[in-house]
């Protein structure tokens, strides 16, 4: 039997039993991303083929820890989310095209994405330090991904009670933000959690951390966005990572690895991030 048959069998003895055991497998492996299947049965009921859409990959050893460009993923000081037509079809089939062909538009700044200095810095813009010369060997490496107290915005403090030892390079902060499910809500949020001005400044004085993660569409906190910003783009050394997926990946130490797109002349790019073990 090829493995499609052989899933189309077990699919068919008993569309119950297999939807028990998915669900199960979904709740202990990664209970709280909505939409989710474990990426194992092919069919539905009716028969016809559903992809597989997954968050977790080979029972923890990869997670994706980027967010799904879909209409309600929230967009900076907007109430409306990125809508449906971010993405449509150029060509189609249906209308007679030998093929279906997508086209989208789409902020910089969307979803899950990184910064280059020029976001901050106009003479660094027209210098050229855009995503194109970030340094992938600062995007990929090992890291590690910690829990920020819930309470507070990431201020020096918050930052010393860490307690990140010297040599750490690459660090995801976790914070409210996940706890809140911010980036599953399409309303742009402003009290998301971020680092205030003295935070930043803590980290770059006090650690070796060059990438930074968080989990919502900003490292810096929404009332410290250009300070905390500039304080951390100016050296030209940091990179920020913002609106990451952290949703039930265990505190601990990955390998991240982190591929923007190459946009020439962009201070931004959407990137696809994942850990793994
Ligand atoms: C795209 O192509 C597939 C066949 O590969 C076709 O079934 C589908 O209807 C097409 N979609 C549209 C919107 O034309
Ligand atoms: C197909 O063409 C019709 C008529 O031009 C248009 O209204 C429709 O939106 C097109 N559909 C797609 C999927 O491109
Ligand atoms: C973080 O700062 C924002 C303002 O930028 C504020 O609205 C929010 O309440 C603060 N969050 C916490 C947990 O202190």
């Amino acid at each position: 039997m090829s493995n499609l048959s052989l899933f189309a069998f077990l699919c068919a003895i008993s569309a119950h039993s297999v939807v028990v055991v998915v669900a199960a497998a979904t709740s202990a492996a990664y209970p709280s991303i909505p939409g989710v299947d474990t990426g194992e049965c092919s069919f539905r009921g009716d028969g016809l083929l559903v992809p597989p859409r997954r968050e977790v990959y080979d029972e923890g050893r990869i997670f994706d820890i980027s967010h799904r460009y879909s209409p309600d993923l929230p967009v900076w000081e907007s109430a409306e989310g990125l809508g449906e037509h971010f993405l449509w079809l150029e060509k189609s089939m249906k209308n007679g095209s030998l093929a279906n062909s997508s086209a989208m538009k789409l902020g910089a700044h969307t979803g899950t994405h990184v910064d280059a200095p020029g976001h901050f810095f106009d003479n660094y813009y027209d210098l050229g330090f855009d995503v194109d010369s970030l340094d992938l060997t600062l995007l990929n490496g090992l890291a590690l991904l910690v829990d920020v107290p819930r309470d507070k915005n990431i201020t020096a403090e918050v930052m010393e009670s860490l307690n990140i030892p010297r040599g750490v390079r690459r660090v995801l902060f976790r914070t409210l933000n996940t706890d809140r499910r911010l980036m599953f809500k399409k309303e742009f949020d402003t009290s998301f959690v971020g680092f205030k001005e003295d935070g930043a400044k803590w980290l770059i004085e006090n650690t070796d951390i060059k990438l930074v993660g968080i989990d919502y569409l900003s490292a810096a906190a929404y009332d410290h966005s250009v300070l905390s910003h500039v304080a951390f783009l100016e050296s030209r050394e940091i990179i920020l990572v913002e609106g990451l997926k952290l949703e039930d990946v265990p505190a601990g130490i990955y390998t991240l690895n982190c591929l923007p797109l190459r946009l020439v002349h962009s201070e931004a790019s959407p990137i696809r991030c994942i850990l793994s073990r």
